[in-house]
């Protein structure tokens, strides 16, 4: 099947958005009838069997791209709600847990802590001026009495990407708990996250995966969930949702524990579209790929330390970059004087030229 058989893109000047949310697949798109819409209008509220298999087809998704155990994943609205609750369910102590993450991870994440109880957590930033992928920074900060470092896979606004394995092992070696945040890189970049030892990780669909938003999930390591007591809970973190005993609440063993109320489906079904797509064209395929384009655009320029967006820091000529860029009709967007550019499997070496050009 040719990509444009995969993908709808939309119609006009090239798409260069994925960082913010990637094309739409067909797959995804006929999901949405298949898994959500036509058995709730074939059977109504009979309808949940199926939905509950398809949700764990999800997670199952998950884990065949990343690795890790189909238990680990649980789904979760986006990121920010599955950090939150994650920090939130860490054992109490007297002191508050610091946080550490770098001042270019993506802004909720510190909103996330820095509105936690002042008692119980502190954010601590590497400043931006310290580069974010350099495991000899966290080092230093690790030496300090750091509880809990975040981890950035992929920076949205710089496009730096974080060797997470490197960091994570000193980290383990300063008991420093790691939590890795890969909205910018699932379905880009390689992962197991079995290898990285970390301890959570926090994703969504809506970028390089093409599930759109509203499909967050969360992973958690198996041997770590004992230890971890969500304060926000629902039927579906009870070990048996169906039990109905008000009198009686025993967590899941698995993930789930971090489910709450009744889950939501629709977004999980456009999303296994996306990572089914994903996974049919293969990830190592989409980075190779990406860095063709990527290169194409910026010839002398090494992207071996960058995710999939080109975060072109264009200064004086932001404003005349813009202007070209929508006199071509092309997707993209801005942050400041930063133009940013991402390069999918839907884009062509033509495209790529275009922006070089234009780059020059
Ligand atoms: C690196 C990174 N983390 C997190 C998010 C989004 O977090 P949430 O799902 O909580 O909106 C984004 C969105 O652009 C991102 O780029």
């Amino acid at each position: 099947m040719s990509l444009s058989e995969k993908f709808i893109v939309p119609a006009g000047g090239p798409y260069f958005l994925t960082h913010s949310a990637g094309p739409m697949t067909r797959l995804g798109k006929s999901y949405l009838d298949k898994h959500y819409l036509s058995p709730w209008q074939d059977k109504g509220g009979d309808a949940w069997p199926y939905w509950l298999t398809l949700l764990d087809r999800f997670n199952g998704a998950l884990s065949k791209l990343l690795g890790g155990r189909e238990d680990e994943f649980a789904p979760q609205s986006n990121l920010s709600a599955g950090l939150a609750k994650y920090l939130l369910a860490l054992p109490s102590r007297d002191t508050p847990l610091k946080i550490l993450m770098h001042a270019d991870a993506f802004p909720s994440m510190g909103f996330v802590v820095s509105s936690l109880p002042p008692e119980g957590y502190e954010l601590v930033l590497i400043d931006e001026k310290q580069p974010a992928n350099d495991p000899n920074v966290w080092e230093e900060y690790f030496r300090g009495d750091i509880d809990i470092a975040l981890i950035t896979h992929v920076h949205s606004a710089t496009g730096v990407l974080s060797p997470v394995e490197d960091i994570t092992r000193i980290a383990k070696e300063n008991n420093v708990r790691v939590l890795v945040d890969v909205a910018q890189s699932a379905g880009l970049i390689p992962i197991h996250i079995p290898s990285w030892n970390a301890d959570a990780v926090f994703g969504s669909c809506i970028k390089w995966l093409c599930g759109g938003p509203g499909a967050g999930w969360m992973w958690v390591r198996r041997e770590t969930l004992s230890e971890l007591t969500p304060i926000t809970t629902g039927w579906f973190s009870h070990t048996n949702p169906f039990e109905f005993n008000i009198r009686n609440f025993e967590f899941s063993e698995t993930a789930k524990k971090f489910w709450d109320g009744t889950p939501s489906v629709a977004p999980y079904a456009m999303a296994l579209g996306g990572i089914e797509t994903v996974l049919d064209i293969g990830v190592d395929q989409i980075r190779k790929t990406n860095l063709e384009l990527l290169q194409i655009a910026r010839p002398n320029f090494d992207f071996s330390e960058n995710g999939g967006t080109l975060c072109f820091k264009a200064g004086y000529h932001a404003n005349e970059l813009e202007n070209k860029l929508k006199a071509m009709k092309a997707f993209f967007d801005r942050r400041g004087k930063t133009i940013r550019l991402s390069l999918h499997v839907t884009n062509t070496p033509d495209q790529a030229n275009r922006l070089r050009r234009l780059l020059e």
